[in-house]
Parts: C-alpha cells; structure tokens; sequence
C-alpha cells in the first residue's frame, strides 16, 4: 500500500464514473462460489445482504448536505458517487434476487436489513450519520483496496461473481473520499469521525456475522467446522487481513485523508478487464438469466 503524507491532488484522482454492469451470472456460477466453500460464500452473501440498504444510506446521508457544499468540483463528486451507489445497491439486489433458486430468503432478508437500519439510525443527528458514512466509506475502501491487491483471493472466486465485486471494489476507491471531504467542509470533529468508525464497525461486523449465520443454518452448512477453518486462515494465508488492517488503522490519524493512500495503480490495472462487463452510461442493467 503506497501511504503517503501527502494528499493525491483533487485534480489528479480518478474520476468517479458511473458504469452500469451487466452481471454475467449463469448456470455455470457455482452455488458456492467463493473458494468453493458455504462459508466463504455466506460471508460474502451477509454482505450483499447489508449493501443495498446501507448504499442508501450513505447517499441520503451525503444528500442532506448537498446544498450546503459550496466547493464546485465536490458538489460535482457527489451527483457522481450518489449515482454510483444507486447502481451498487440495484445490481447487488439483482445478485441476491438470482440467490432466490437456492431457498435462502436473500431478497427478503435484504428488505428486513434496510429496515432495522433505517429505524436504529433515526434518532442519529444528520451529521453522526454523515460520520458513519464517511466511516464506512473508508471500510469498504479499504476492503476494496484488498481485494484489488491481493490475486489469491480473486483465484478463489467465480470468475463471474468475481466480476461484481471488482466493478464495486473499484468504484468504492474512486469515490472513497467525497463523504469524507463533505464532513470536513461542514467542519465535523475528529472524535466524532473516530467514535463512528469505531461503532459503525461494529454494527457492521455483528450485522455480517448474523446474516451470515442465519444463510449457513438454512443452508444446512452451519456446523461445517472444515469450512469454518478455513474461512478464518484464507484472510490470514493470503495477506487480506494485514492489507486491510493497515488500512483500516490510518483513519485513527489526526491529519488522515483518504487520499494519502495513492490507489491509482491498482485502477488502472484492474479497470481493463471489469470494462468488458459495464456498457458505459446509456447501456441497461441487466441480469442474465439463469
Ligand atoms: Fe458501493
Ligand atoms: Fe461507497
């Protein structure tokens, strides 16, 4: 991970563009498409569980505070970022609708989550969840910064399902900071940003390890302890942990921005070879059937 003091300049970052993606999905996407194991996969299910919900947060979030930019180019980010996690949020919904063939409830589970989001959210103030925003953006920055920067982890999934979470991985990079750069300018304070990363984490990983272990008891895989064990060492075996650990604790400084850690490389590696699945700005989302 290149972390530099320094901020990459506005002006250099990449441009947050949003792509539509044609999920290439079929009868030959494995039921257990993540290292070819329940838990792996059910993990990665529990997410795509919380993202719709969660990516409309974030963009009401960011919303509420869109009049009250005044920096032109932000103000630009983030028309870019709220229409890039609409998309998320719809083609995840679309990967958790194609999950239906297996019994395990995940459109519904998907709704039950953005519901208790919004009712255990309401009572935070306008900027808290501001906070939390830009607290999980630099979670799921970072996870994408992990995946990107680590192939043995790719190996291990369907090429297919692959594809989604590289298009997301790399379109949370190129927007990790406007959320960020928006608490800033409305001049919130660094214990506030560092207490709702600290429970903003929480809330996700207790979130993750309940959806997760509600799909694995309907799948019958609960109590598979090889899968288990293997799904702890592969984070570990594979350098994932440690890359996004490093990540993760650069937020805890005063001075941080998300863009002292350079991640340009890794888009201009990666980008190629998800382009073949985004039909650019006037394609349909589409999912293909299986
Ligand atoms: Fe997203
Ligand atoms: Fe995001």
């Amino acid at each position: 991970m290149n972390t530099l003091r320094s901020v990459v300049p506005r002006a250099q970052r990449p441009d947050i563009q949003p792509r539509n993606f044609d999920m290439p999905l079929g009868d030959d996407t494995p039921r257990y498409f993540a290292n070819n194991d329940p838990y792996l996969t059910h993990f990665m299910n529990a997410l795509s569980c919380i993202f719709p919900g969660g990516e409309r947060f974030f963009v009401s979030s960011v919303l509420a505070y869109q009049k009250q930019v005044t920096d032109p180019e932000l103000k630009r980010q983030v028309r870019q970022f709220c229409a890039q996690e609409s998309i998320h949020g719809q083609q995840h919904e679309a990967f958790n609708r194609w999950t239906e063939k297996y019994g395990l409830g995940m459109a519904e589970m998907t709704k039950d989550y953005e519901a208790i989001l919004l009712k255990t959210s309401k009572r935070e103030s306008k900027l808290s969840k501001l906070a939390m925003t830009a607290a999980l953006e630099h979670v799921t920055a970072i996870l994408g910064h992990a995946l990107l920067s680590t192939p043995e982890v790719q190996k291990r999934m369907h090429p297919s399902v692959l594809q989604l979470w590289m298009w997301h991985a790399i379109e949370e990079i190129e927007h990790k900071a406007v959320a960020f750069d928006v608490y800033q300018e409305m001049g919130g304070s660094y214990i506030r940003r560092v207490g709702q990363l600290l429970g903003a984490t929480m809330g996700l990983a207790l979130s993750a390890i309940i959806l997760m272990t509600i799909l694995l008891w309907r799948d019958r895989q609960l109590f598979n302890v090889r899968s288990f064990f293997r799904f702890i060492l592969i984070f570990w075996e594979t350098g994932y942990a440690a890359t996004a650990w490093r990540g993760y604790r650069e937020y805890f400084r005063r001075d941080f921005h998300p863009w002292q850690t350079d991640d340009r490389d890794l888009l201009n590696t990666y980008l190629p070879d998800v382009g073949k699945y985004v039909g650019g700005n006037q394609g349909r989302l589409q999912e293909v059937s299986a």
